[in-house]
């Protein structure tokens, strides 16, 4: 635990997000062990300090001014299963690989931050699926049930919320550590920083907390959360706990965004305008984003939002084949990234890096670079979830577009 945060820091009741609309929510609350689980959650000691949080908006202000670029990468759901010592340091030098060749090109220091240490409950498209002819709830990631295909192993179980609270423990202590082997040379440390999908309401809320030191509120589970494309909602729970806190958030931005729902967002989320508070991670689709990105883009800049603009080319180009296998086409998604790239462009904004699902090993789950044909794809595709690119897939990328 961080001894040195926990006497300082005190939880803080559930405030008025509890009684918004939250999309994504698992059906747990008549579990044996819910309350058990969430007076625990209140009880530990915060994964992340409010100096680290104060550190990563600076490097997010360093990016919003064209002198950082950043890079957010790691799996679609981490897994309880990966994370041994050997797991962990196969992701974090996987997103050290990246971040240098990002670095070389962009000719900019890299905010580095892992989809890493928290990134364990995932927003469904489908509340069920069909396995072998049997109706089962869908997989909501390692925080919420397990993979494993049984109505069983599908429960939604709030003792996961612990386990995922260790587990993130672990990988927190290891990023902390990196980040002191390899000291800051300016006021900013460029990372490894964690990040995650603040989707679970349950698990978010009670790790809001005060800092002694300033009587602001902080969330303890992570230094940069951000807001999925289904949970944006600008009258939302998750909005509004977000607006709350002092981290650096980042929010989706889909193909049905608008001018208005985004400049709205930045009124919740940012009203001071301070840059390093908030990042827009665009996910529209390759064939969308054309039409749909220049107008929000136009509305931002005419209003002067200081925001973050990150491409997520991954989520809006995900296809499945006849084999019922999820994938990605890697030249659509240096397609979508570029576009994304130019349309800033365009409007006077600027591409601060990029959004990306990858794996540390060379899986077979996104087509494209030294994966050629969908045949291909069974030799290693082993994601929970969502396709990911392989190291050499995200290079290929990286080099596209800077
Ligand atoms: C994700 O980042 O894994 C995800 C589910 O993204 P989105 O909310 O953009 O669909
Ligand atoms: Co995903």
């Amino acid at each position: 635990m961080l001894a040195s945060t926990t006497a300082s820091t005190t939880t803080i009741a559930p405030d008025d997000w509890d009684a918004l609309p939250a999309a994504q929510q698992p059906d747990w609350r008549s579990h044996a062990s819910f309350d058990r689980v969430r007076r625990k959650l209140s009880a530990v000691a915060p994964l992340v300090t409010p100096a680290e949080v104060l550190e990563v908006r600076a490097g997010l202000a360093a990016v919003a001014a064209g002198d950082a670029v950043l890079l957010q990468a790691g799996d679609c759901a981490e897994s309880f299963y990966e994370t041994t010592p050997e797991h962990i340091a196969a992701k974090i030098a996987a997103l050290d690989a990246l971040a240098a060749r990002l670095g070389s090109r962009a000719g900019r220091p890299v905010l580095k931050v892992g989809r890493v240490a928290g990134q364990y409950g995932k927003p469904r498209s489908h509340s069920h699926e069909v396995v072998d002819g049997v109706e089962l709830p869908a997989f909501r990631g390692h925080l919420v049930n397990s993979e494993a295909p049984s109505a069983e192993a599908r429960r939604h179980d709030p003792r996961r919320m612990l386990w995922a609270y260790h587990f993130s423990d672990a990988l927190m202590r290891e990023l902390r550590a990196r980040r002191a082997a390899d000291p800051a040379t300016g006021p900013v440390h460029f990372g490894p920083w964690s990040s995650h999908d603040a989707l679970v309401l349950d698990y978010e809320g009670p790790q809001v907390r005060v800092d002694g030191a300033t009587g602001r509120r902080f969330l303890g589970s992570t230094h940069f959360p951000w807001i999925g494309e289904r949970t944006g909602g600008v009258d939302g729970a998750h909005v509004r706990l977000l607006s709350l806190v002092l981290n650096p958030v980042a929010c989706k931005i889909g193909p049905r965004s608008t001018p208005e729902s985004v400049l709205a967002l930045a009124d919740r989320l940012d009203p001071a305008r301070e840059p390093g508070r908030l990042a827009f991670i665009v996910r529209m689709g390759w064939a969308e984003v054309a039409g749909a990105l220049p107008p929000i883009a136009r509305a931002v800049a005419a209003a002067g939002l200081p925001a973050v603009w990150l491409s997520d080319p991954l989520h809006g180009n995900t296809v499945r084949l006849p084999s019922g296998r999820k994938t990605r086409f890697l030249d659509q998604v240096v397609r979508e990234a570029e576009t994304v790239r130019d349309v800033l462009a365009r409007e006077g904004l600027r591409l601060g890096g990029l959004h990306l699902e990858t794996a540390a090993s060379p899986v077979t789950e996104c087509v494209g670079g030294p994966i050629t044909t969908e045949d291909e794809l069974a030799a290693d595709y082993r994601t929970l979830c969502d396709p990911r690119l392989n190291p050499d897939q995200a290079l290929e990328l990286v080099d596209a577009l800077f």
